[in-house]
């Protein structure tokens, strides 16, 4: 499957301008393409009890599922002018496990992002 990354930059960099960021005024954009071909965004929303806020990996993941589930095959994570972001910890685990280790994000495929990664194996 052709990535085209300028595109998915792009996107990323769009659904950034959207985030819902009062508090930090960081805006975050991610845009993802599916194995279906599909693409799909994120933003990162916050609220007002700060521990509750969402990252836009986490508005990619249940877009993913609200728009009827599959595989990740690429992610951008972009700030609005456009530079690469790096996912915090929690969301390269919720990376993993809709794409396992070689989902490419940013160009980096997670085995790199999350070496040594736990996952749902280990449930049995
Ligand atoms: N943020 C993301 O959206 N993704 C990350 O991987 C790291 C941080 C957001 C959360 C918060 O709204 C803002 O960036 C500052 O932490």
């Amino acid at each position: 499957m052709t990535i085209d990354w300028a595109s998915l930059r792009a996107r990323a960099k769009a659904a950034s301008v959207r985030a819902y960021a009062p508090y930090s005024r960081y805006q975050v954009g991610a845009a993802a393409l599916v194995d279906d071909g599909r693409v799909i965004e994120g933003c990162n929303v916050e609220n007002a009890s700060y521990g509750l806020t969402l990252c836009a990996e986490c508005g990619i993941v249940s877009a993913l599922h609200g728009s009827g589930g599959g595989r990740l095959v690429a992610v951008a994570v972009c700030a609005p002018d456009g530079r690469d972001l790096a996912p915090c910890g929690r969301c390269r685990q919720l990376f993993w496990e809709q794409g396992g280790p070689d989902l490419l994000v940013n160009e980096r495929p997670m085995r790199e992002w999350l070496p040594h990664a736990w996952d749902a194996d280990e449930l049995g």
